[in-house]
């Protein structure tokens, strides 16, 4: 994948960016802004599991990276003031991986797995049965004098985030309680992501420059953080440190990223499609090959934030463009377009 600073991958992997990260994540839902209606959902829960002095249902977010599932996570767990341990779909790469880790857990855990649509089958059936009733079977042998053995396991929530709630297995979607999806973020709420966040960095920003970035951040904080962070550089060098909207505005121009938050690669797919197919309707196959990404980065990366912010629109016959696009680019459409 092409390093692009408007891109998230599913979570970062750079140590910096983890640790900008963990350093701005809120702890709890007061200080957790945005996400109303599932911060609403998830206080409820929590109060009502706190009551009986149970463990949470199960929980699933789903959405496009860098809206903050992790983080959610960990705001869950604080509230209930249980433990959490985290992990993810890929590193769990045997049943034995999993048992270990849930016969580690003591009531009350939760356990939070990333990307936990990629977790392969026998895993994940080892799952169900731990999920539904906390009885972990294991299989002891091999061949006919193999055994299976039930333990008991600790009351324990499970916490899985994705990006895509339709590759996870019907049965292991049917195991959480709660499935929520984390929204696209206001742009107002964006520019207070920001504003909180350089309060922390102890990086001057002002009102203006902040409403600027807010709108340019593909209504993502971790987009947010990390442009607030360049723009930082770029006043440190080329000014006092301050940042208001000349700096903002000549830091993000040098970073070719427009006022709706598109890179050079997005404005070239884009332009692409218009070009090269009318505006489309085109197969996502062929967007794969125009942008050499995966099909899967597209639809869970790219796509979201444009069809978002209408600049790309899913149909039957495939992506088309919309008149937004058009303007947007500069570019006349053609009369015949039908489009909307
Ligand atoms: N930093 C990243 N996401 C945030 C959020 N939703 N609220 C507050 N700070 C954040």
């Amino acid at each position: 994948m092409i390093d692009r600073i408007v891109q998230t991958a599913a979570e970062p992997t750079d140590p910096v960016e983890v640790e900008l990260e963990v350093t701005l994540r809120p702890h709890d839902f007061k200080s957790y802004i945005g996400q109303e209606r599932l911060k609403q959902n998830l206080q409820l829960a929590i109060h009502a599991a706190k009551k009986r002095d149970e463990p949470m249902d199960h929980v699933l977010l789903y959405g496009p990276p860098g809206l903050g599932k992790t983080t959610m996570a960990s705001v869950i767990a604080h509230e209930m003031g249980a433990q959490i341990r985290i992990t993810s779909g890929p590193a769990i790469e045997r049943a034995g991986d999993l048992a270990s880790l849930l016969t580690n857990l003591q009531d009350g855990d939760i356990l939070f797995i990333d990307e936990i649509h990629r977790l392969n089958r026998t895993v994940e059936e080892v799952l169900y049965s731990a999920m539904e009733d906390f009885k972990l079977d294991i299989m002891l042998g091999k061949g006919p004098s193999a055994r299976s053995l039930r333990l008991d396991l600790p009351k324990f929530t499970i916490i899985g985030a994705t990006t895509r709630a339709g590759a996870l297995a019907g049965p292991l979607r049917d195991r959480f309680g709660h499935i929520h999806r984390l929204e696209f973020y206001k742009p107002d709420e964006v520019q207070q992501i920001i504003e909180r966040a350089a309060g922390i960095l102890d990086v001057k920003i002002d009102k203006g420059a902040a409403a600027e970035l807010a709108t340019r951040a593909r209504l993502t904080p971790r987009i947010a953080n990390r442009l607030l962070k360049r723009v930082r550089d770029y006043a440190d060098v080329n000014g006092d440190g301050i940042i208001d909207t000349v700096i903002s505005s000549q830091a993000l121009q040098l970073l070719e990223i427009d006022e709706l938050g598109l890179d050079p690669a997005d404005r070239m797919l884009l332009a692409a499609i218009i070009d090269s197919y009318n505006g489309g309707p085109v197969g996502v196959e062929t967007l794969a090959a125009l942008t050499a990404e995966e099909r899967t980065t597209i639809e869970d990366f790219i796509e979201p934030y444009l069809m978002q912010i209408g600049l790309l629109e899913r149909t039957p016959r495939g992506r088309r463009v919309t008149p937004k696009t058009y303007k947007h680019l500069g570019k006349t459409m053609p009369a015949n377009q039908n489009l909307l």
